[in-house]
């Protein structure tokens, strides 16, 4: 029988200037989806799922979000008559800030439309993705699944509409993501968050936001340093990660363009402006958890461009 099987990176959401609005994918870590059609059943069944640990994830179909992606993509296609077993590889932690849910979701769609012959573009598959990831966290926003789609710094001008662009991306720019061993749900996280922001924040957070598009677009590695800084979100969340200011200031310290929070958290991301300054801001943040006795893991990456990766197609 027909198989397809992806790889799905980890992302990092917000990006400091961009809530909800701004992501960007990096090597690894990642998921992997395997696509497979089976003619004994009709729509998506999950036949396995490894690598979760203590924690378990649901088979149905509808409450697991790379099942929900793969299933409205096949309802969209009006192929809901097709059986097609999905098995998901978990090759990275839950609650982390790297946009788990996000990777199983996006995999999922794009293994399933390549499983019926690409007739979907990535940009077109997103919507389906979205909605799988909705219901990890009960959120609709695309800053996590549109660039583990599609690879590189996206911008999504609108969530309701979708409206995702891809941003330039300075050369040798570098990620440094350290992964504490601490969970947070994204839902827990946004709990956290005031529905109200006032005007002196709102102007600073966009003259950050603003200048760091304009960063990426003439290439400008100062001005990108002095944007990346979060005044809305970081604050209220950042009691959610013990350390997190001392983990902060080892990155900047180090050499860091700037440092902040990935996403929901607790990961804490370092932009740098090269790979060698990336693995040493990141051993910089490790050792400021370890003296908190926290231990982490490092995700040391450049952009990454590609999105998830098509492994191998058979049958
Ligand atoms: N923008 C989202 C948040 C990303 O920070 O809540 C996590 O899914």
């Amino acid at each position: 029988m027909r198989e397809v099987r992806v790889f799905a990176p980890a992302t990092v959401a917000n990006v400091a200037v961009g809530f909800d609005i701004l992501g960007f994918a990096i090597d690894r870590p990642g998921d992997e989806i395997v696509a497979r059609l089976n003619p004994d059943f009709t729509g998506v069944r999950i036949t396995a799922i490894t690598g979760t640990g203590n924690k378990v994830l649901p088979m149905d179909t509808e409450k697991n979000t790379a099942g929900v992606a793969a299933q409205r993509l096949l309802e969209h296609l009006g192929m809901g008559s097709t059986g097609i077993e999905l098995e998901i590889h978990k090759k990275m932690p839950f609650g982390s800030g790297l946009g788990s849910s996000a990777a199983s979701a996006a995999g999922a769609a794009v293994a399933v439309n390549e499983l019926l012959g690409s007739p979907l573009s990535r940009e077109a598959i997103l919507y389906f993705t979205v909605q799988g990831e909705e219901v990890a966290d009960g959120s609709f926003h695309a800053d996590n699944v549109a660039p583990c789609l599609v690879g590189g710094i996206t911008l999504i001008r609108s969530n309701e509409s979708l409206d995702v662009h891809h941003l330039p991306v300075p050369e040798g720019l570098h990620v440094a993501v350290v992964h504490p061993e601490i969970e947070i749900l994204t839902r827990d996280a946004r709990a956290v968050l005031s529905d109200q922001v006032p005007l002196a924040t709102a102007i600073r957070q966009m003259g950050s936001l603003a200048s760091f598009i304009t960063a990426l677009y003439t290439n400008d590695i100062s001005l990108l340093g002095r944007s990346l800084h979060d005044h809305m979100v970081e604050p209220q969340r950042k009691q959610l990660i013990p350390g997190f200011d001392a983990v902060k200031a080892a990155a900047l310290q180090r050499g860091a363009l700037g440092c902040s929070i990935s996403g929901a958290g607790p990961s804490i991301f370092a932009i740098c402006d090269s790979g060698y300054l990336a693995q040493s801001v990141g051993q910089g943040m490790q050792a400021a958890f370890r003296e908190l006795g926290t231990d982490s893991q490092l995700y040391v990456s450049p952009i990454n461009q590609r999105g998830v990766e098509i492994l191998s197609v058979t049958g």
